[in-house]
């Protein structure tokens, strides 16, 4: 399974903070935003990963991670020349997903607790699996309704009138004829090929499962300024709480077995005296301790 992160698109409303550097480089409490997506992909156990930015930005994520093997993954760039929709990131990574299958997860959501989305991807067999999160205001979203016995019966993509509370967030798996499917997409009326078709087809098809996200998760927006301060505020509360980091891609990499522990230590060592390093060091001691499975 090879996986995509999608980190384009202009990020007007985060206006004037996205002129120098987009809304997915935004800090979200101690870290660039990216870093929480990029994670759930390491703690999935995606190992190779394509990101897709604009020709402006890549420059700054190649910065940010250069080619990945210092996190025991590798990371591919690919430029989205224009905003043309989510679906076209499977028309720009084609050859990046060659015969695989994909998942893809947009560069700002932001998802804590649960294994969810670990879960689904090791259980997935084939079709496309989405996921489901009650919100208050799904005319924002892609939009999914389900019958009395909870199978998903229609999806829309930011509906005046949504069916349900249901969003579908931004974590989509799929198999490979996903490439396919984006290649005989026709935009949609905002000009874009839209990640909601693609899963239409898949429903369509039958071939679509729909994962319904608990309680106890946290998917975050960060579109706005007020929303981008509340996800930080979110990301605090919890860190100060537990001492535990979120959407840390070398904490990942290290459960993950993708880094070893003296790797680990040597890639802390290189980083300047700040309350990350810190915090990574911690944890290096404690598995050097306990062992990676109470870390
Ligand atoms: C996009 C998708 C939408 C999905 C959302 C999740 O919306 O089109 O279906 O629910 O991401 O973040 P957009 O980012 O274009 O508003």
């Amino acid at each position: 399974m090879k996986g995509i992160v999608l980190a384009g698109g202009a990020g007007s409303r985060l206006y004037p903070l996205t002129q120098v550097a987009s809304k997915q480089l935004q800090p979200v409490y101690d870290k660039p935003m990216v870093y929480y997506p990029l994670t759930v992909l390491i703690a999935s156990g995606i190992r190779e990963i394509c990101l897709i930015s604009t020709q402006h930005d890549l420059p700054r994520f190649k910065q940010l991670f250069g080619d990945g093997t210092q996190w025991g993954i590798s990371i591919d760039y690919r430029e989205q020349e224009k905003p043309a929709g989510i679906a076209q990131a499977f028309l720009i990574a084609d050859d990046f997903i060659g015969e695989e299958q994909v998942v893809l997860i947009l560069g700002d959501n932001i998802f804590f607790g649960g294994d969810v989305f670990p879960r689904a991807i090791s259980e997935f067999q084939g079709g496309a699996t989405v996921f489901a999160y009650h919100v208050t205001d799904p005319e924002r979203y892609g939009v999914v309704e389900f019958d009395r016995d909870g199978q998903a019966i229609s999806l829309e993509e930011k509906p005046k009138q949504p069916r349900s509370n249901f969003a579908v967030p931004g974590v989509y798996i799929y198999d490979n004829g996903v490439v396919q499917i984006a290649r005989e997409m026709k935009p949609s009326a905002r000009g874009e090929l839209e990640i909601t078709d693609v899963n239409k087809e898949y429903l369509q098809r039958g071939k679509l499962r729909v994962v319904r996200m608990s309680r106890g998760t946290a998917w975050l927006d960060a579109g706005t300024s007020s929303s981008l301060h509340d996800a930080s505020a979110y990301v605090q509360t919890i860190e100060k709480r537990q001492g535990m980091k979120l959407g840390c891609p070398e904490e990942a990499a290290l459960h993950r077995g993708f880094l070893k522990i003296d790797d680990f230590e040597a890639l802390v060592s290189k980083m300047p005296n700040c309350e990350y390093r810190d915090y990574l060091a911690g944890l290096a001691g404690e598995v050097r301790r306990v062992g990676l499975s109470a870390a």
